[in-house]
This record gives structure tokens, C-alpha cells and sequence, in this order.
């Protein structure tokens, strides 16, 4: 490389990651709102190979209904959806692009389609009209939140293509950490139908405030890599409930719950009279006495129901689909037979010949990044030590639970399993298909001392040493997320199933100084499923 090339190069991620379009391209037949036809690839050098075929899938977070553009303005074309500083890159509808390889003699070809479950329209309208300004959602760090409509289903993370025997052709699910996966029409790139009805999915964390009705947008934790077994025609997942003791001590909607606690308090010491907001659809006739006294009676008991909770209230439901219709659940216990308990994430899952493994993965959400950001600039001191205080790292070790499919009687509404510790933490990971013998191989992707779920915001230290970055009027990295903060390993683990043990004659990591730094693991699982690794 000539030096003055080398010289010119950014020393730190490109600044384009800050900005992305929520435009669509597509034909008109496939998506009505689209404006543009796909875009052809503009081929610079060379051809394109005729024998290519097929094609790539993408989905991604692309901001919100609400996010600014380089001035600051509301559009929908290219935005900044982390320019307020505290807001993740990752916080964002999911964009679906696809890539075609089906038509060469014309060129490869590029449509893309927001990803549109009845949150996003919510999200749209609540927005746009005047009347329902109250009900806006809004960016609390890794969440967008409205406090009387919920939480968004963003779906932005991944995919997961399944068949079953009745199926012609492929099916194509959007999934991701915190709600209901969704299934995508993959000529359209329509969003179709959630997997499972609303009331089969339990919200995270159940508090209930005297008065306060369920939001119809439930935060449901569950796992943006859900597993599909080919061979046996099943798709399973789950759907992870948390005690607040345990949403304290790392996790999830904590702004949520200290947001509708706090909306609580203002409307039973009328504070500040909320303007009360009703959907036409939802308009309530006046209760009689005894309705009256009957709904208080609920709401006191949904109340104290949550107190007790506070303790007990963690669950992992582990869930199989067919297809269609209704699923199958059953809630998972450990040998003592209480509840395993998530303390961070099930954000990967996997499937064996005879087992489902569950992990505990290096994925939190501290309730640093669950923070609304300040506006007054005058506190920004206090709300750095207030976050930095709220801050922990993630777990070092990887709590594993093993279920044995043969144990998956639809005549009960449990099942057992085995629990292994596996030290060095992973967010990602494989399983073999094949487990002789019960020995089940697992592959993990160590990574030590890094979280996604860490983010550059303006109240961490920030080492970009970009020259004359102010005076370029160059914007900071804020929203990406972290890169691995130690050397990672690569380990290969090998776990019996049957009696939870872990061998370690078979247990292989490496960690070079030169080669692991963030090994990262495919999610995508072949079809068929490769018996070994
Ligand atoms: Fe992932």
C-alpha cells in the first residue's frame, strides 16, 4: 500500500455505519408503498458470473419512524438513527434486502421491505397524527417503548428457514431477542403472521399497578435464533420470564416498568393530569358498582400477585411449532425442580438428534442502556456516574441447559433438564446434529470481555483519534457497537447428555494472539443439519 493511501485511510470504523435509508425498492405487484423498482447492481469491473444463482437475504436494523437526517429533521429516507448519542445502531425497524441471482442476462437485483408487524403501524401512526401524540413510542436505549401501547417487535437480527412436510417451498422467519418471530413472505418480503397467538407468549415480567390495563405490545423475551430440526420436521423456541429481583440484578424493561411506575404515581396524586387518549375501537362504557368493585379486587390482586413475583416470577417455556397453528409448551425445571432461572439472554439455541440445548448467553442488558437520554445537558456529569454506577459486565461463564426430546410429552406441561457450566463466556454457539453415545458436541465462540450488547454512547470514553474531527465536522462513532476488549477463544465442548456431565478428555479451546480476536459463528444452520462439524 502506498503511503499516502495509507495516510488518508480512517484509522477507525468508516462513518458511514452512522447513516442508513428506510427506502424500499421492489416491484409494484410484490410491495403496493414502494416507489422504486429494485436496484440493479452497477457492475464496475469485470462480469458477472452467469453459473451464480439463487439469492442472499439480509435483514438489518434501519432506525425509526422518528429518526432525524443529517440536519436533524424528521425523514425516511437516509437517516441518523443514533445521532441523539445514547440510541444504538441496532435500536431499528428490520429492513429485509434481497439480493437476486435468478435473472443474470438482465443483472442481480436488489428489493428491500421494512419489516411490518401491527407495532410498526402503531409506531407509524401514533407518530404522524396529532391526536395520538401521548401514545408515541420512544427510544429508551436499546428499546423503543410507548408506555400505554408497549414495546416494538423490531425484528432485526436474523432468519430462520424452515420446511415441513406439507410445505412446497421454503419458509423464511424474521426473528429477534424481544418479541414474537414473525414470518416473511420471501417473494414479497411481506411480513405474514406471527408464530403463535398473542396469549400462548407470557410477558417477561409481570408487575401489575392497581389501574393499570396490559399493554397490548407485550415485552416478550425469547431467543433471535431459534432452532429447526429438518429431520424431524420441528421448530422450537422459547419464551423466558424474569423475576424483578433478577431484571434488577442485570436485565431487561426496567425503564419500562420505572416509566409506567413512575405515570402511576403522577396519575393517583394527579401530579400531572394525563391527557387521556382513546382509540375509537377501544372506548369503555361506564362500569357498574359491582363491575366496579370487582375490577378493583383484580387490579389489587394483579398487584400483590406482582409483589410476590418480584421473587419467584422466572420461567423458560421451551416451545414447538409444527408449522401451524397452536404450539406446544412446556415450562423447563431443573433437577430441584424449580424454574431455570435466566440471568442474561437465550439469544442462540440448538437442536440435536436427541436434544434441544438452552444457553445463558453473554448478552445482557444492564439497566445502563435502557436509560431515556437527558436533554439537559447541565445534569450530563450526574447521569454519567448514575450510568456508569448502573453498569456490570456479563456473566464469564456460560450456564447450559440440556432437555432430552424423548422427555417432550405433550401430556405434561414440563420438562426436566440437565444444567453444565462451561467457563468463558459466548453469545453464539453450535451444536452437532449427531450425539453417539449421548455426547453431545457443542462449538462455541468465547467471547471474553465483549458484549453486543455494548454500545459507544457520548458518555463513554471515546479513544478516536480521527484527526481534526470537530473541524471536520465529523460525527462520533456513537451507537456502534463494541468490538472484543480481550483475545477470544474458540472452544470445542463435549457434554453428556444424559448425566449432565462435562468431558473433558474431549475438550479442545485455542486462543491465538494473532487469529481469535472475535471468532464469530455462523447462526445460519445448514439444511440438512451436518451430523458433525
Ligand atoms: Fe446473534
Amino acid at each position: 500500500m502506498q503511503n499516502e493511501t495509507k495516510e488518508s485511510l480512517n484509522p477507525t470504523f468508516p462513518r458511514s455505519v452512522l447513516s442508513v435509508s428506510r427506502d424500499e425498492f421492489g416491484n409494484k405487484e410484490d410491495n403496493p408503498d414502494v416507489k422504486d423498482l429494485p436496484l440493479k447492481m452497477n457492475v464496475k469491473e469485470g462480469k458477472l458470473p452467469l453459473d451464480l444463482q439463487g439469492h442472499v437475504f439480509i435483514v438489518a436494523p434501519v432506525g425509526s419512524i422518528d429518526s432525524p437526517d443529517a440536519q436533524g429533521n424528521p425523514t425516511n429516507s437516509t437517516i441518523y438513527p443514533s445521532s441523539d448519542g445514547t440510541t444504538p445502531l441496532y435500536n431499528g425497524d428490520g429492513m429485509i434486502y434481497r439480493l437476486d441471482f435468478d435473472n443474470l442476462e438482465a443483472g442481480a437485483f436488489l428489493s428491500s421491505r421494512l419489516v411490518k408487524p401491527p407495532c410498526y403501524y402503531a409506531d407509524a401512526a401514533t407518530y404522524k397524527c396529532q391526536k395520538y401524540q401521548d401514545l408515541k413510542f420512544k427510544n429508551y436505549g436499546i428499546t423503543r417503548i410507548s408506555g400505554s401501547l408497549g414495546v416494538r417487535n423490531q425484528l432485526n437480527t436474523a432468519f430462520v428457514p424452515l420446511k415441513f412436510a406439507r410445505d412446497e417451498s421454503e419458509r423464511l422467519l424474521a426473528t429477534w431477542d424481544v418479541g414474537r418471530p414473525y414470518e416473511i413472505d420471501p417473494k414479497t418480503l411481506e411480513t405474514v403472521t406471527p408464530v403463535g397467538r398473542n396469549d400462548e407468549w407470557k410477558e417477561v415480567t409481570q408487575i401489575g399497578l392497581p389501574g393499570k390495563s396490559q399493554t397490548p405490545f407485550k415485552i416478550i423475551q425469547t431467543s433471535a435464533h431459534p432452532c429447526f430440526d429438518p429431520h424431524r420436521q420441528e421448530m422450537f423456541t422459547v419464551n423466558i420470564g424474569r423475576s424483578i429481583s433478577n431484571v434488577c440484578s442485570q436485565l431487561i424493561p426496567i425503564a419500562y416498568i420505572f416509566k409506567e411506575f413512575w405515570e402511576w404515581i403522577l396519575h393517583v396524586f394527579h401530579i400531572k393530569e394525563r391527557k387521556s387518549v382513546t382509540l375509537p375501537e377501544l372506548e369503555e362504557k361506564p362500569l357498574s358498582f359491582s363491575k366496579k368493585l370487582s375490577t378493583i379486587g383484580k387490579s389489587i390482586w394483579k398487584f400483590l400477585r406482582g409483589l410476590l413475583g418480584i421473587f419467584t416470577d422466572n420461567f423458560v417455556y421451551l416451545m414447538r411449532w409444527d408449522g401451524s397453528g397452536s404450539l406446544e409448551k412446556w415450562k423447563v425445571l431443573v433437577e430441584n425442580g424449580l424454574s431455570i432461572k435466566i440471568k442474561q439472554s437465550i439469544h442462540q439455541m440448538a437442536v440435536t438428534e436427541d436434544y434441544i440445548v438452552l444457553l445463558d448467553t453473554a448478552f445482557k442488558v444492564s439497566v445502563e442502556e435502557l436509560l431515556p437520554t437527558l436533554t439537559n445537558k447541565k445534569y450530563q456529569r450526574f447521569e454519567k456516574f448514575f450510568r456508569n454506577f448502573l453498569d456490570r459486565p456479563q456473566l464469564s461463564d456460560n450456564s447450559f441447559y440440556i432437555i432430552r426430546r424423548s422427555d417432550l410429552n405433550p401430556e405434561k406441561n414440563y420438562v426436566s433438564a440437565k444444567k453444565v457450566t462451561i467457563p468463558g463466556e459466548a453469545a453464539h454457539f453450535l451444536a452437532d446434529y449427531k450425539n453417539p453415545g449421548d455426547l453431545i458436541t457443542l462449538h462455541l465462540s468465547h467471547v471474553c470481555a465483549w458484549d453486543a450488547a455494548e454500545y459507544l454512547s457520548e458518555f463513554d470514553f471515546d479513544n478516536d483519534k480521527t484527526p481534526n474531527l470537530e473541524a471536520n465536522n465529523l460525527r462520533r462513532l456513537y451507537g456502534a457497537i463494541a468490538g472484543p476488549m480481550d483475545i477470544s477463544k474458540f472452544g470445542c465442548h463435549v457434554v453428556n447428555g444424559k448425566t449432565g456431565e462435562l468431558v473433558k478428555k474431549y475438550q479442545d479451546v485455542i486462543m491465538d494472539e494473532n487469529s481469535t480476536w472475535g471468532p464469530a459463528i455462523g447462526t445460519y444452520q445448514n439444511h440438512p443439519l451436518p451430523d458433525r462439524l
